[in-house]
């Protein structure tokens, strides 16, 4: 038998009790939104945010992502006025990924000048002075096979994998694109895409390289996105096992010395950690990827309504700033820059 629960007689508030004898006391600070604002430690900026686009072929294309609300697929005149409203909001630079009509082998379409991201750098350049234009370099959205690099025999392979990297970024930074932003994880790519930059004279063009990209269950949703899942195995053979962070670094430290001008961690929210490490120990300007799933889990529990979505979507980007990052990338960039304003 189990006894009833009895609840204790409800206790008078003291009244006239004399004041605790307490020097320090935490809650002065917290007493007024004006208090909160002067003491507040971390603030957040449109300014810091970059906005990912996806960029599909055709004209006034605009096809919503089931699995990522607010997201979608836009031909280059969308994705140019979708830029100009992320301008408008204060958000310094957009990041590109491309949809290309047709997909082989050696993903050779990333290298195409009339292809998406191409045509969209060339647009955005002439048509939304200030921004950023950041691009993404990677070969799955152009594989046939959805991997990130060359399949030889089910193994994808380093070296010349990279070669075609090298050949996507050429191609971006001809296009006019300010930084370019390698994702693929393949081994000495940041080195090999700094030399051939700067072997066509494209010492300008920034890097900022995925150095700690973990292997993880988070990216679902950018690949209903970008079309790029793998039509077999995994990335696990490139991308970080989440448990490390000693390997990270070593990462970090690789890329730096291959001429990274960025360093950027993936995902954002399970990897605080590793952000406040690399901030640490490095100090280079470091971005971190609120990635597709991280978004998505907001929104399906915003549309559920289990949260307060603008607070969650603030709370979390906060976090990440916090942690260390000095460039957010995220899908809320826009949504968050208007909540800011
Ligand atoms: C391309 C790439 C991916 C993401 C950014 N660049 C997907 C992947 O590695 O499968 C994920 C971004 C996101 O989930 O929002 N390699």
């Amino acid at each position: 038998m189990t006894k009833p629960v009895t609840h204790p007689e409800p206790v008078e508030p003291a009244r006239g009790s004399l004041p605790l004898q307490l020097r320090h006391r935490p809650r002065r600070l917290r007493r007024t939104p004006g208090i909160r604002a002067l003491v507040r430690e971390t603030r957040l900026s449109p300014e810091m945010f970059i906005y990912p686009l996806f960029v599909c072929t055709g004209e006034g294309q605009r096809r919503e992502v089931p699995s990522m609300p607010g997201v979608f697929q836009l031909s280059v005149d969308e994705a140019v006025r979708e830029a100009e409203g992320a301008r408008a909001e204060g958000i310094s630079g957009v990041l590109l990924f491309g949809l290309p009509d047709q997909k082989d082998a050696i993903g050779s379409s990333a290298y195409d000048a009339e292809a998406p991201v191409q045509t969209a750098v060339r647009a955005l350049k002439r048509e939304v002075p200030g921004l950023v234009v950041v691009t993404d370099v990677c070969l799955c959205e152009y594989t046939s096979h959805g991997h990130c690099g060359i399949v030889v025999e089910d193994q994808i392979v380093n070296d010349a994998s990279v070669e075609q990297l090298v050949r996507a970024a050429l191609s971006h930074a001809a296009a006019g694109a300010d930084i370019v932003a390698p994702s693929d994880m393949m081994d000495g790519r940041v080195g090999s895409i700094r030399d051939a930059l700067d072997d066509a004279g494209a010492t300008e063009v920034g890097i900022m390289s995925y150095a700690v990209k973990y292997a993880s269950a988070f990216y679902g949703p950018f690949r209903d996105a970008a079309g790029s899942t793998p039509t077999f195995g995994d990335r696990r053979s490139h991308q970080m096992d989440p448990a490390n962070v000693l390997e990270a670094m070593r990462e970090v430290e690789l890329d730096i010395e291959e001429g990274a001008d960025i360093v950027l961690v993936k995902p954002a929210i399970t990897c605080l950690d590793v952000i406040a490490r690399v901030k640490a120990e490095f100090g280079l300007p470091t971005a971190a990827y609120h990635v597709s799933g991280e978004y998505a889990m907001l929104k399906a529990a915003a549309r559920n309504g289990w949260i307060d979505e603008p607070r969650a979507m603030l709370e979390t980007l906060t976090a990440i700033r916090r942690a260390g990052a000095d460039i957010i990338i995220s899908y809320y960039a826009r949504e968050a820059a208007r909540v800011l304003a």
